[in-house]
Protein backbone atom coordinates (compact mmCIF):
# COMPACT_ATOMS: atom_id res chain seq x y z
CA UNK A 1 0.00 0.00 0.00
CA UNK A 2 1.25 3.52 -0.94
CA UNK A 3 2.51 5.72 2.03
CA UNK A 4 2.82 9.71 2.78
CA UNK A 5 6.33 9.44 1.48
CA UNK A 6 6.24 7.42 -2.25
CA UNK A 7 2.86 8.87 -3.38
CA UNK A 8 5.33 11.10 -6.10
CA UNK A 9 3.75 9.77 -9.05
CA UNK A 10 6.82 11.01 -10.76
CA UNK A 11 9.89 8.46 -9.28
CA UNK A 12 10.77 5.59 -11.59
CA UNK A 13 9.08 3.03 -9.49
CA UNK A 14 5.72 4.53 -9.63
CA UNK A 15 6.36 5.52 -13.43
CA UNK A 16 6.63 1.79 -14.38
CA UNK A 17 3.24 0.86 -12.73
CA UNK A 18 1.55 4.05 -11.41
CA UNK A 19 -1.95 2.54 -10.60
CA UNK A 20 -2.03 1.57 -6.98
CA UNK A 21 -0.59 4.93 -6.03
CA UNK A 22 -3.59 6.36 -7.85
CA UNK A 23 -5.54 5.11 -6.04
CA UNK A 24 -4.55 7.09 -3.34
CA UNK A 25 -3.97 10.24 -4.51
CA UNK A 26 -7.45 10.13 -5.88
CA UNK A 27 -8.96 9.49 -2.61
CA UNK A 28 -6.69 12.41 -1.57
CA UNK A 29 -8.36 14.68 -4.11
CA UNK A 30 -6.28 17.63 -5.04
CA UNK A 31 -2.88 16.98 -3.42
CA UNK A 32 0.27 18.81 -3.10
CA UNK A 33 3.42 17.44 -3.49
CA UNK A 34 5.66 17.69 -0.35
CA UNK A 35 7.83 20.52 -0.08
CA UNK A 36 6.69 21.97 -3.49
CA UNK A 37 4.55 24.31 -5.18
CA UNK A 38 3.12 21.27 -7.33
CA UNK A 39 -0.28 20.18 -7.07
CA UNK A 40 -1.21 16.67 -8.86
CA UNK A 41 -4.89 16.76 -9.75
CA UNK A 42 -6.17 12.83 -10.28
CA UNK A 43 -9.99 12.69 -10.07
CA UNK A 44 -11.55 13.11 -13.56
CA UNK A 45 -13.67 16.05 -12.11
CA UNK A 46 -10.70 18.37 -11.23
CA UNK A 47 -8.63 17.35 -14.20
CA UNK A 48 -11.45 18.41 -16.74
CA UNK A 49 -12.04 22.04 -14.36
CA UNK A 50 -8.51 23.10 -15.25
CA UNK A 51 -8.49 21.85 -18.77
CA UNK A 52 -11.70 23.60 -19.29
CA UNK A 53 -10.41 26.79 -17.61
CA UNK A 54 -7.44 28.36 -19.65
CA UNK A 55 -7.79 31.70 -18.00
CA UNK A 56 -6.87 30.36 -14.99
CA UNK A 57 -4.25 27.57 -15.98
CA UNK A 58 -1.96 28.87 -18.14
CA UNK A 59 -0.33 26.01 -20.25
CA UNK A 60 3.47 28.22 -19.93
CA UNK A 61 6.02 26.06 -18.62
CA UNK A 62 4.05 23.26 -20.27
CA UNK A 63 6.89 20.73 -19.59
CA UNK A 64 8.92 22.64 -17.81
CA UNK A 65 11.71 21.13 -15.38
CA UNK A 66 11.35 18.19 -17.68
CA UNK A 67 14.34 19.58 -19.29
CA UNK A 68 17.48 21.39 -18.42
CA UNK A 69 18.86 24.51 -19.46
CA UNK A 70 22.53 25.22 -18.90
CA UNK A 71 25.19 27.43 -20.75
CA UNK A 72 25.93 24.41 -23.11
CA UNK A 73 22.60 23.68 -23.94
CA UNK A 74 21.90 27.29 -25.10
CA UNK A 75 24.93 27.43 -27.09
CA UNK A 76 23.80 24.73 -29.01
CA UNK A 77 19.85 25.83 -29.28
CA UNK A 78 21.30 29.53 -31.08
CA UNK A 79 22.62 27.80 -33.90
CA UNK A 80 18.72 26.81 -35.01
CA UNK A 81 15.66 28.71 -34.48
CA UNK A 82 14.19 30.17 -31.34
CA UNK A 83 11.32 27.68 -30.03
CA UNK A 84 7.94 29.79 -30.40
CA UNK A 85 4.99 29.00 -27.56
CA UNK A 86 2.28 27.50 -30.47
CA UNK A 87 -0.51 25.17 -29.88
CA UNK A 88 -0.12 23.54 -27.11
CA UNK A 89 2.19 25.52 -25.47
CA UNK A 90 0.01 28.79 -26.22
CA UNK A 91 -2.47 30.17 -24.09
CA UNK A 92 -5.77 31.87 -26.40
CA UNK A 93 -5.68 34.16 -27.85
CA UNK A 94 -2.41 33.38 -30.00
CA UNK A 95 -3.41 29.68 -29.37
CA UNK A 96 -7.08 30.65 -31.25
CA UNK A 97 -4.80 32.10 -34.18
CA UNK A 98 -2.34 28.74 -34.53
CA UNK A 99 -5.43 26.18 -33.86
CA UNK A 100 -6.99 28.04 -37.11
CA UNK A 101 -4.44 27.38 -39.46
CA UNK A 102 -4.21 23.39 -38.96
CA UNK A 103 -8.32 22.88 -37.81
CA UNK A 104 -9.81 21.93 -40.92
CA UNK A 105 -6.66 19.74 -42.83
CA UNK A 106 -7.21 18.08 -38.88
CA UNK A 107 -10.95 17.63 -38.97
CA UNK A 108 -12.58 14.53 -39.02
CA UNK A 109 -13.68 14.97 -42.74
CA UNK A 110 -10.02 15.68 -43.91
CA UNK A 111 -8.94 13.03 -42.25
CA UNK A 112 -11.33 10.67 -43.87
CA UNK A 113 -9.66 11.14 -47.32
CA UNK A 114 -6.26 9.60 -45.91
CA UNK A 115 -7.93 6.42 -45.33
CA UNK A 116 -7.13 4.58 -48.28
CA UNK A 117 -3.23 5.57 -47.71
CA UNK A 118 -3.42 4.89 -44.42
CA UNK A 119 -4.22 0.90 -45.11
CA UNK A 120 -1.86 0.86 -47.49
CA UNK A 121 0.73 1.67 -45.38
CA UNK A 122 -0.59 -0.69 -42.85
CA UNK A 123 -0.31 -3.48 -45.27
CA UNK A 124 2.66 -3.15 -46.67
CA UNK A 125 4.49 -3.04 -42.88
CA UNK A 126 2.17 -6.24 -41.92
CA UNK A 127 3.96 -7.62 -44.94
CA UNK A 128 6.95 -7.49 -43.62
CA UNK A 129 6.12 -8.38 -40.32
CA UNK A 130 5.08 -11.60 -41.95
CA UNK A 131 8.41 -12.46 -43.20
CA UNK A 132 8.84 -14.30 -39.78
CA UNK A 133 5.76 -15.36 -37.95
CA UNK A 134 7.48 -14.22 -34.93
CA UNK A 135 7.09 -10.26 -35.22
CA UNK A 136 8.07 -7.34 -31.66
CA UNK A 137 5.47 -5.14 -32.72
CA UNK A 138 6.56 -2.07 -31.49
CA UNK A 139 9.38 -1.76 -33.75
CA UNK A 140 7.94 -3.44 -36.70
CA UNK A 141 4.87 -2.26 -36.78
CA UNK A 142 3.82 0.51 -33.62
CA UNK A 143 6.67 2.75 -34.37
CA UNK A 144 7.24 3.25 -38.42
CA UNK A 145 3.21 2.95 -38.76
CA UNK A 146 2.80 7.36 -37.41
CA UNK A 147 6.01 8.13 -38.84
CA UNK A 148 5.00 7.21 -42.58
CA UNK A 149 1.98 8.69 -41.54
CA UNK A 150 3.65 11.86 -40.70
CA UNK A 151 5.47 12.03 -43.52
CA UNK A 152 2.69 11.48 -45.72
CA UNK A 153 1.05 14.44 -44.42
CA UNK A 154 3.79 16.76 -44.67
CA UNK A 155 4.82 15.64 -47.86
CA UNK A 156 8.27 14.35 -46.91
CA UNK A 157 10.18 12.10 -48.92
CA UNK A 158 10.22 8.21 -47.74
CA UNK A 159 13.82 8.19 -47.53
CA UNK A 160 13.45 10.93 -44.84
CA UNK A 161 11.66 8.65 -42.16
CA UNK A 162 14.76 6.70 -40.74
CA UNK A 163 16.26 10.24 -39.95
CA UNK A 164 13.17 11.75 -38.66
CA UNK A 165 12.71 8.68 -36.49
CA UNK A 166 16.42 9.51 -35.06
CA UNK A 167 15.42 13.41 -34.23
CA UNK A 168 11.74 12.61 -33.20
CA UNK A 169 13.36 10.11 -30.76
CA UNK A 170 16.07 12.22 -29.23
CA UNK A 171 13.26 15.32 -28.49
CA UNK A 172 10.64 12.94 -26.96
CA UNK A 173 14.31 11.56 -24.56
CA UNK A 174 14.89 15.02 -23.84
CA UNK A 175 11.46 15.30 -22.26
CA UNK A 176 12.34 12.46 -20.10
CA UNK A 177 14.81 15.27 -19.65
CA UNK A 178 16.08 15.23 -16.18
CA UNK A 179 15.69 11.28 -16.43
CA UNK A 180 18.84 11.48 -18.83
CA UNK A 181 22.45 11.99 -18.03
CA UNK A 182 23.93 16.12 -19.39
CA UNK A 183 25.51 14.49 -21.74
CA UNK A 184 22.60 12.69 -23.05
CA UNK A 185 20.51 15.78 -23.06
CA UNK A 186 23.39 17.70 -25.40
CA UNK A 187 23.32 15.21 -27.62
CA UNK A 188 19.76 15.25 -27.82
CA UNK A 189 19.67 19.25 -28.28
CA UNK A 190 22.04 18.78 -31.17
CA UNK A 191 19.54 17.02 -33.08
CA UNK A 192 17.18 18.37 -32.60
CA UNK A 193 19.02 21.50 -34.28
CA UNK A 194 19.76 19.43 -36.66
CA UNK A 195 16.25 18.51 -37.34
CA UNK A 196 15.45 22.66 -37.39
CA UNK A 197 17.75 22.85 -40.48
CA UNK A 198 16.20 20.09 -42.01
CA UNK A 199 12.44 21.25 -41.84
CA UNK A 200 14.04 24.52 -42.92
CA UNK A 201 14.82 23.78 -45.78
CA UNK A 202 11.75 21.89 -46.69
CA UNK A 203 9.64 24.89 -45.49
CA UNK A 204 11.77 27.04 -48.13
CA UNK A 205 11.21 24.19 -50.99
CA UNK A 206 7.24 25.04 -50.45
CA UNK A 207 7.60 28.95 -50.53
CA UNK A 208 9.80 28.10 -53.44
CA UNK A 209 6.86 25.90 -54.94
CA UNK A 210 3.66 25.37 -52.58
CA UNK A 211 2.72 21.42 -53.12
CA UNK A 212 -0.37 19.41 -52.10
CA UNK A 213 0.82 19.12 -48.44
CA UNK A 214 0.60 20.40 -44.88
CA UNK A 215 3.64 22.15 -45.03
CA UNK A 216 2.88 24.21 -48.18
CA UNK A 217 -0.82 24.54 -46.33
CA UNK A 218 0.89 26.13 -43.25
CA UNK A 219 3.21 27.68 -45.44
CA UNK A 220 0.79 30.10 -47.44
CA UNK A 221 -2.20 30.38 -45.22
CA UNK A 222 -3.07 33.67 -43.70
CA UNK A 223 -3.88 33.99 -40.22
CA UNK A 224 -6.85 36.24 -40.04
CA UNK A 225 -6.22 36.58 -35.72
CA UNK A 226 -2.40 38.04 -36.27
CA UNK A 227 -3.90 40.71 -39.29
CA UNK A 228 -3.74 38.43 -42.00
CA UNK A 229 -0.13 37.95 -41.94
CA UNK A 230 1.46 34.39 -42.56
CA UNK A 231 3.32 32.47 -40.16
CA UNK A 232 7.46 33.22 -39.78
CA UNK A 233 10.21 30.28 -40.42
CA UNK A 234 10.66 29.74 -36.39
CA UNK A 235 6.56 29.36 -36.23
CA UNK A 236 6.59 26.80 -39.21
CA UNK A 237 9.12 25.32 -37.62
CA UNK A 238 8.04 24.96 -34.12
CA UNK A 239 4.27 23.73 -35.52
CA UNK A 240 5.55 20.69 -37.44
CA UNK A 241 8.07 19.68 -34.44
CA UNK A 242 4.84 20.08 -32.25
CA UNK A 243 2.38 17.92 -34.95
CA UNK A 244 5.00 15.71 -35.06
CA UNK A 245 6.02 15.42 -30.88
CA UNK A 246 2.52 15.33 -30.75
CA UNK A 247 1.40 12.37 -32.75
CA UNK A 248 4.11 10.02 -33.05
CA UNK A 249 4.71 8.13 -29.39
CA UNK A 250 1.17 8.96 -28.39
CA UNK A 251 -0.25 6.66 -31.42
CA UNK A 252 2.54 4.33 -30.81
CA UNK A 253 1.89 3.68 -27.54
CA UNK A 254 -2.08 3.66 -28.42
CA UNK A 255 -0.84 0.78 -30.82
CA UNK A 256 1.35 -1.31 -28.24
CA UNK A 257 -0.47 -0.77 -25.08
CA UNK A 258 -4.12 -1.93 -27.31
CA UNK A 259 -2.59 -4.69 -28.65
CA UNK A 260 -1.20 -6.03 -25.51
CA UNK A 261 -4.60 -5.51 -23.50
CA UNK A 262 -6.35 -8.06 -26.58
CA UNK A 263 -3.78 -10.40 -26.19
CA UNK A 264 -3.96 -10.29 -22.00
CA UNK A 265 -7.81 -10.52 -22.41
CA UNK A 266 -8.53 -13.07 -24.85
CA UNK A 267 -12.81 -12.68 -24.32
CA UNK A 268 -11.99 -8.97 -25.32
CA UNK A 269 -10.23 -10.35 -28.58
CA UNK A 270 -12.24 -12.40 -29.23
CA UNK A 271 -15.10 -10.35 -28.87
CA UNK A 272 -13.31 -7.65 -31.40
CA UNK A 273 -12.42 -10.38 -33.95
CA UNK A 274 -16.02 -11.59 -34.10
CA UNK A 275 -17.83 -8.09 -34.73
CA UNK A 276 -14.80 -5.75 -36.41
CA UNK A 277 -17.63 -2.60 -35.82
CA UNK A 278 -16.52 -2.88 -32.06
CA UNK A 279 -12.78 -1.31 -33.58
CA UNK A 280 -13.78 1.74 -32.79
CA UNK A 281 -14.70 1.40 -29.19
CA UNK A 282 -11.92 -1.00 -27.87
CA UNK A 283 -9.38 1.99 -29.33
CA UNK A 284 -10.95 4.16 -26.81
CA UNK A 285 -10.93 1.98 -24.17
CA UNK A 286 -7.46 0.84 -24.70
CA UNK A 287 -6.92 5.29 -24.43
CA UNK A 288 -8.58 5.28 -21.61
CA UNK A 289 -7.20 2.50 -19.70
CA UNK A 290 -3.39 2.74 -20.67
CA UNK A 291 -3.95 6.30 -21.93
CA UNK A 292 -0.59 7.37 -23.90
CA UNK A 293 -0.67 10.89 -22.55
CA UNK A 294 -0.37 10.33 -18.62
CA UNK A 295 0.44 13.62 -17.75
CA UNK A 296 1.13 17.75 -18.40
CA UNK A 297 1.56 20.55 -16.64
CA UNK A 298 -0.39 24.11 -15.64
CA UNK A 299 0.74 26.89 -14.05
CA UNK A 300 -2.14 29.07 -12.14
CA UNK A 301 -2.50 32.21 -13.61
CA UNK A 302 -4.01 34.10 -10.11
CA UNK A 303 -4.97 32.48 -6.54
CA UNK A 304 -7.78 30.43 -7.11
CA UNK A 305 -9.54 26.81 -5.90
CA UNK A 306 -9.82 23.48 -7.06
CA UNK A 307 -11.98 21.28 -4.95
CA UNK A 308 -11.64 23.38 -2.02
CA UNK A 309 -7.78 23.45 -2.51
CA UNK A 310 -6.42 26.70 -2.33
CA UNK A 311 -3.69 26.86 -5.50
CA UNK A 312 -1.32 30.00 -5.02
CA UNK A 313 -0.73 31.98 -8.48
CA UNK A 314 2.14 30.48 -9.67
CA UNK A 315 2.27 26.90 -8.27
CA UNK A 316 2.24 24.55 -10.97
CA UNK A 317 -0.26 21.79 -11.60
CA UNK A 318 0.24 18.35 -12.84
CA UNK A 319 -2.95 16.92 -14.96
CA UNK A 320 -2.78 13.68 -14.84
CA UNK A 321 -4.78 12.24 -17.64
CA UNK A 322 -4.09 8.63 -17.09
CA UNK A 323 -5.33 9.02 -13.49
CA UNK A 324 -8.55 10.24 -14.56
CA UNK A 325 -9.79 8.05 -16.71
CA UNK A 326 -9.39 5.71 -14.04
CA UNK A 327 -11.70 7.42 -11.58
CA UNK A 328 -14.84 5.30 -10.19
CA UNK A 329 -16.94 8.60 -10.01
CA UNK A 330 -16.75 8.56 -14.58
CA UNK A 331 -15.70 4.64 -15.43
CA UNK A 332 -17.43 2.19 -13.12
CA UNK A 333 -15.33 -0.85 -12.59
CA UNK A 334 -12.35 1.21 -13.92
CA UNK A 335 -9.45 -0.85 -14.01
CA UNK A 336 -11.69 -3.57 -16.21
CA UNK A 337 -10.94 -3.61 -19.68
CA UNK A 338 -13.84 -3.80 -21.66
CA UNK A 339 -14.10 -3.18 -25.03
CA UNK A 340 -17.73 -2.71 -25.18
CA UNK A 341 -18.00 0.27 -22.71
CA UNK A 342 -20.66 2.38 -23.02
CA UNK A 343 -18.78 5.81 -22.22
CA UNK A 344 -15.08 4.95 -23.33
CA UNK A 345 -15.19 7.65 -25.80
CA UNK A 346 -15.93 10.03 -22.63
CA UNK A 347 -12.32 9.73 -21.27
CA UNK A 348 -9.89 12.56 -21.05
CA UNK A 349 -7.13 10.70 -23.20
CA UNK A 350 -7.07 13.47 -25.62
CA UNK A 351 -7.67 16.41 -23.03
CA UNK A 352 -10.69 18.35 -23.32
CA UNK A 353 -11.11 22.51 -23.95
CA UNK A 354 -9.24 25.05 -25.88
CA UNK A 355 -6.05 22.55 -26.32
CA UNK A 356 -8.36 19.28 -27.49
CA UNK A 357 -5.80 16.99 -29.35
CA UNK A 358 -5.26 18.50 -32.34
CA UNK A 359 -5.11 15.31 -34.25
CA UNK A 360 -7.94 12.84 -32.17
CA UNK A 361 -9.48 11.99 -35.40
CA UNK A 362 -6.19 10.89 -37.35
CA UNK A 363 -5.38 8.95 -34.16
CA UNK A 364 -8.71 7.48 -34.27
CA UNK A 365 -8.62 6.83 -37.99
CA UNK A 366 -4.69 5.35 -37.72
CA UNK A 367 -5.78 2.98 -34.89
CA UNK A 368 -9.25 1.60 -36.74
CA UNK A 369 -6.94 1.12 -39.71
CA UNK A 370 -4.46 -0.86 -38.02
CA UNK A 371 -6.60 -2.95 -35.94
CA UNK A 372 -8.29 -3.71 -39.25
CA UNK A 373 -5.69 -4.32 -41.10
CA UNK A 374 -3.83 -6.71 -38.24
CA UNK A 375 -6.40 -8.88 -37.23
CA UNK A 376 -7.65 -9.68 -40.40
CA UNK A 377 -4.08 -10.56 -41.99
CA UNK A 378 -2.08 -11.53 -38.76
CA UNK A 379 -4.66 -14.68 -38.20
CA UNK A 380 -4.80 -16.25 -34.72
CA UNK A 381 -2.32 -13.92 -32.67
CA UNK A 382 -0.89 -14.64 -29.42
CA UNK A 383 1.84 -13.29 -27.00
CA UNK A 384 5.52 -15.06 -27.46
CA UNK A 385 5.53 -17.51 -24.60
CA UNK A 386 8.53 -16.08 -22.35
CA UNK A 387 9.62 -13.19 -24.06
CA UNK A 388 7.48 -10.48 -23.10
CA UNK A 389 8.26 -8.80 -19.58
CA UNK A 390 5.53 -5.76 -20.56
CA UNK A 391 8.09 -2.90 -19.11
CA UNK A 392 7.20 0.47 -19.85
CA UNK A 393 9.34 3.46 -20.97
CA UNK A 394 10.25 5.25 -17.75
CA UNK A 395 8.83 8.84 -18.82
CA UNK A 396 6.56 11.35 -16.46
CA UNK A 397 4.47 12.56 -19.75
CA UNK A 398 4.39 9.20 -22.26
CA UNK A 399 3.52 5.90 -21.46
CA UNK A 400 4.42 3.00 -23.75
CA UNK A 401 5.70 -0.48 -24.04
CA UNK A 402 9.17 -0.71 -24.42
CA UNK A 403 9.25 -4.21 -26.54
CA UNK A 404 6.01 -6.62 -27.26
CA UNK A 405 6.90 -9.70 -28.59
CA UNK A 406 3.86 -11.70 -30.62
CA UNK A 407 3.24 -14.83 -32.62
CA UNK A 408 0.92 -15.48 -35.16
CA UNK A 409 -0.71 -17.74 -37.78
CA UNK A 410 -1.82 -15.82 -40.28
CA UNK A 411 -4.58 -17.53 -42.99
CA UNK A 412 -3.18 -19.22 -45.93
CA UNK A 413 -4.30 -16.82 -48.28
CA UNK A 414 -3.74 -13.67 -47.13
CA UNK A 415 -4.57 -10.53 -49.38
CA UNK A 416 -1.67 -8.15 -49.15
CA UNK A 417 -4.74 -5.92 -50.52
CA UNK A 418 -4.96 -2.54 -52.34
CA UNK A 419 -1.28 -1.35 -52.64
CA UNK A 420 -1.46 1.46 -55.25
CA UNK A 421 1.93 2.66 -54.17
CA UNK A 422 4.87 0.54 -55.33
CA UNK A 423 7.38 2.62 -53.60
CA UNK A 424 5.62 1.53 -50.28
C1 LIG B 1 -3.35 8.07 -29.40
C2 LIG B 1 -2.95 9.17 -29.93
C3 LIG B 1 -2.95 10.52 -29.23
C4 LIG B 1 -3.16 10.86 -27.92
C5 LIG B 1 -3.50 9.95 -26.75
C6 LIG B 1 -3.03 12.30 -27.82
C7 LIG B 1 -3.21 13.04 -26.65
C8 LIG B 1 -3.23 14.41 -26.59
C9 LIG B 1 -3.57 15.18 -25.43
C10 LIG B 1 -3.92 14.61 -24.05
C11 LIG B 1 -3.51 16.50 -25.75
C12 LIG B 1 -3.88 17.68 -24.87
C13 LIG B 1 -2.70 18.33 -24.24
C14 LIG B 1 -3.11 19.36 -23.20
O1 LIG B 1 -4.11 19.21 -22.51
O2 LIG B 1 -2.34 20.31 -23.05
C15 LIG B 1 -3.09 16.56 -27.13
C16 LIG B 1 -2.86 17.73 -27.83
C17 LIG B 1 -2.29 17.74 -29.09
N1 LIG B 1 -2.11 16.67 -29.94
FE1 LIG B 1 -2.54 14.75 -29.54
N2 LIG B 1 -2.72 12.80 -29.05
C18 LIG B 1 -2.67 11.75 -29.95
C19 LIG B 1 -2.41 11.83 -31.30
C20 LIG B 1 -2.08 12.95 -31.97
C21 LIG B 1 -1.78 13.03 -33.38
C22 LIG B 1 -1.88 11.86 -34.35
C23 LIG B 1 -1.40 14.33 -33.63
C24 LIG B 1 -0.97 14.96 -34.92
C25 LIG B 1 -0.50 14.33 -35.96
C26 LIG B 1 -1.50 15.06 -32.38
C27 LIG B 1 -1.19 16.39 -32.21
C28 LIG B 1 -1.52 17.13 -31.08
C29 LIG B 1 -1.32 18.56 -30.98
C30 LIG B 1 -0.67 19.46 -32.04
C31 LIG B 1 -1.80 18.95 -29.74
C32 LIG B 1 -1.86 20.36 -29.15
C33 LIG B 1 -3.22 20.93 -29.45
C34 LIG B 1 -3.44 22.32 -28.90
O3 LIG B 1 -2.87 22.68 -27.86
O4 LIG B 1 -4.21 23.05 -29.54
N3 LIG B 1 -1.92 14.20 -31.40
N4 LIG B 1 -2.95 15.28 -27.63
Amino acid sequence: MPNQTNLDPFVPEVLEDPYEVFVELRRRGVYQLPDTTMFIMTRFRDVEYVLMHPELFSVHGLTEGLTRDTPEIREIEAQGWPAVNVLSKADPPEHTGYRSVVNRPFSAQSVKTLEPRLKEIANRLIDTCLESNEIEFVSQFAQPFPLYVFAELMGLPEEDIPQVKRWCDARIERMGGTMISHERELACVRLAVEFQHYLFHQIEARRAEPRDDLISHMVTASVEKFGGRSLTTEELISMIDIILLGGNDTTINLLSSGLALLLQHPEQLDLVTADPSRIPNFVEEAMRIESPVQCLFRTVKEDTQVDGVRLPKGSRVAVMYGAANRDAEQFPDPDRFDVRRPNARMSVAFGAGVHFCLGASLARLEGKVAFEALLNRLGTIRLAEGKNDFRYAINPVIRGLKELHIECDPPADTPSTERSNPRL
